[in-house]
């Protein structure tokens, strides 16, 4: 049932993008356990992803890794996907090699009502954000940043369903910046206890 609803909107979408692009672009869709009470949204698919059609694999997969871990969850338990299901890129003129970046505010708005869509079935109990993209989104609040509101959860309503929100820095965010990885670190440990004290999947 869910599955099929999934199936629905993702045509829909690969529809509108078409027409978008004027053609056909490798889309990679939301993935995991549908019935999940977690899900994970992050901001949009790299190179490694559009190649093996999963979101957070790669180097993006080894972050997760280290988030599950914290968490004390399985890949298995949680539903992932992002704002973006195509791979944004940029082009260098003069090496000819295409480089990720981050979606434009286009690509953003065609996107946004699928993210709400997707949760709208999922219908989980906490949606973990990675980064500004995926909060702006899911708060359709372009104003919020991530700067002000990691770390704390926040109750979400869609006409479809509630959840809480709980915001993180976006994983590549802080592979440079030793100060944001430990703010990411304690981040992470404060979800753990919320998701302790919301008995969500925790021993
Ligand atoms: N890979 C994804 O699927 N999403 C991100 O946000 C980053 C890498």
């Amino acid at each position: 049932m869910k599955k099929q609803k999934l199936h629905n909107i993702n045509q829909l979408y690969r529809g509108r993008l078409q027409e978008h692009f004027g053609g056909e672009v490798p889309l990679v869709f939301g993935d995991g356990n549908t019935d999940s009470k977690i899900v994970l949204v992050g901001e949009a698919p790299g190179r490694t992803e559009v190649e093996q059609g999963k979101p957070f694999v790669g180097q993006a997969g080894k972050n997760l890794e280290e988030f599950i871990n914290i968490l004390g969850i399985s890949r298995e338990d949680l539903y992932i996907t992002n704002v973006v299901k195509f791979r944004p890129v940029r082009y260098n003129q003069d090496t000819g090699r295409e480089s990720n970046r981050t979606p434009n505010r286009e690509e953003i708005r065609i996107s946004a009502d699928f993210i709400e869509q997707e949760l709208s079935i999922i219908k989980p109990e906490l949606v973990v954000s990675l980064g500004n993209i995926a909060l702006k989104c899911i708060l359709k609040d372009d104003k919020v940043t991530i700067g002000n509101m990691h770390g704390s959860p926040i109750n979400v309503k869609y006409a479809g369903s509630e959840f809480v929100l709980f915001p993180l820095y976006h994983p590549a965010s802080i592979i440079y910046n030793r100060a944001l990885k430990d703010v990411y670190l304690q981040d992470m440990h404060k979800l753990r206890n919320y998701m302790k004290k919301a008995e969500l999947y925790m021993s």
